[in-house]
C-alpha cells in the first residue's frame, strides 16, 4: 500500500465512524421525538420508519469497516457539536416543539445527505465499489426522508395551530 493509498483509507475510515455516531445520534433523537408525537401521527409514521432504516444504515456502515477489517466496537459515539444542539433542541419542553424537532429533523437529514455524499466520494477514492453501492442506499433513504419534511413543514404548521386553536 502506497502512503497515500493508506491516507485515502484513512480518511474514509474516520468518515465512516463519524457515520456511524451520527446515526446513533439519529436515533436517540428520533426515539425521544416519538415518545411525545401522538397527536402527529403522519409525522410519526415517517419517523417509525426511519428509525429502521437508520438502523439498517448503522449495519451497512458496520458491514464496510468489517470488510475493510475495522471493528465498530471501539468507536467512540460522542456527540458532535451542532448534533449535540440539536438533540437539546429535540428535547426542549416547549410548547411548540414539535415545529422546532420539524425544523432541526429537515436539518439533520441535510446534514447526513452532505454526509454520504462525502462517504460516496471517498469509497470512490478507495476503489471500494460494494460501500458505494451500500452508502448510495442510506444516501436515497436520508434524501427521501428530507423531502417528506420539507414537503410537510406547511401541514405541520397548519396541524400545530389547529390543535392550539381547539386547546384554548
Ligand atoms: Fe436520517
Amino acid at each position: 500500500m502506497t502512503a497515500s493509498t493508506e491516507e485515502t483509507r484513512s480518511v474514509f475510515v474516520t468518515g465512516l465512524r463519524n457515520a456511524h455516531a451520527l446515526e446513533t445520534e439519529a436515533e436517540q433523537i428520533i426515539k425521544r421525538q416519538l415518545e411525545r408525537l401522538d397527536d402527529y401521527p403522519q409525522m410519526a409514521q415517517m419517523l417509525r420508519t426511519h428509525l429502521q432504516e437508520t438502523e439498517r444504515q448503522k449495519e451497512r456502515i458496520d458491514q464496510i469497516l468489517g470488510s475493510m477489517s475495522e471493528s465498530t466496537s471501539s468507536i467512540k459515539e460522542g456527540a458532535m457539536s451542532l448534533m449535540g444542539n440539536m438533540a437539546a433542541m429535540a428535547h426542549m419542553p416547549a410548547d411548540d416543539e414539535v415545529l422546532k424537532n420539524t425544523f432541526a429533523d429537515l436539518a439533520f437529514e441535510n446534514y447526513e445527505i452532505a454526509a454520504y455524499k462525502s462517504l460516496i466520494t471517498m469509497a470512490q477514492a478507495c476503489g471500494a465499489s460494494s460501500a458505494q453501492g451500500l452508502l448510495q442506499q442510506s444516501l436515497q433513504e436520508e434524501q427521501r426522508m428530507a423531502r417528506w419534511i420539507d414537503d410537510n413543514v406547511e401541514e405541520i404548521t397548519r396541524q400545530y395551530i389547529s390543535r392550539r386553536a381547539s386547546a384554548h
